[in-house]
């Protein structure tokens, strides 16, 4: 089998988290006067707090200091974590739930590998506390995908070397960090038309495809 472990990013692979993120980032955008779009918010996926705020000053003309830039991302995650708030169980897809139970009856270990500080609160609104067999998050890392810490942490609480990983992303950034690690990967939306990514997929439950076809040496 060439795979014995997956790693999950969170945010747009697990969960549809994605969207509150963009949410939250806009409303302080509006209130600073900064042009922010969808198209800008992509180039925050898989991107830490701090450099996805570096990404949206890129737009503002006003000089800002270290306390003040603190203080702007500590706004706008107490907007996203009240959204988060209202996640329930019922935010977890039916396929997501039943791709990764197959995984987990077929004897996969599963990980989550998030640059997300929000990683625990938001497993625990969709009632996947204690499910993962490793979490690796923005708690334990000091570099962000596209650096592949994230990921080889994960590798490493699981006890697998990259090569027995297969690491599921929507990010480009995260397709670069996974390659970087000597991590192959399974692409959604945006990351499944990178040319880095060893596998595209059109949804989810794809995966139950790749890892057969990995496992009869196909
Ligand atoms: C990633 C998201 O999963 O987590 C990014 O794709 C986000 O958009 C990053 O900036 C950090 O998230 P948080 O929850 O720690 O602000
Ligand atoms: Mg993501």
């Amino acid at each position: 089998m060439k795979y014995q472990a997956v790693i999950f990013d969170l945010d747009g692979v697990i969960c549809f988290t994605d969207k509150y993120h963009y949410l939250a980032w806009k409303e302080m955008a509006d209130e600073l006067g900064i042009y922010f779009d969808e198209k800008i918010n992509n180039r925050l996926r898989g991107v830490s707090r701090m450099e996805s705020l570096e990404i949206i000053l890129e737009k503002y003309d006003k000089a800002l200091s270290e306390e003040e830039k603190f203080a702007l991302a500590e706004k706008k995650n107490k907007t996203y974590v009240k959204l988060l708030g209202k996640m329930t169980k019922n935010d977890l897809s039916k396929e997501v739930k039943e791709t990764l139970d197959t995984l987990r009856e077929s004897g996969f270990q599963l990980a989550i590998g998030s640059s997300s500080k929000n990683t625990k609160f938001i497993l625990e609104r969709l009632g996947l506390d204690h499910y993962f067999d490793a979490i690796s998050d923005g708690t334990n890392i000091s570099r962000s995908k596209p650096d592949p810490e994230v990921f080889l942490k994960a590798a490493e609480f699981l006890q697998k070397k990259p090569q027995q990983c297969l690491v599921v992303e929507d990010a480009k950034a995260g397709v670069i960090a996974a390659g970087r690690g000597g991590f192959d990967s399974a692409g959604l939306g945006e990351a499944a038309a990178c040319r880095e990514v060893t596998y595209s997929m059109n949804s989810f439950s794809d995966l139950l495809k790749i890892v057969k076809e990995n496992q009869s040496g196909m």
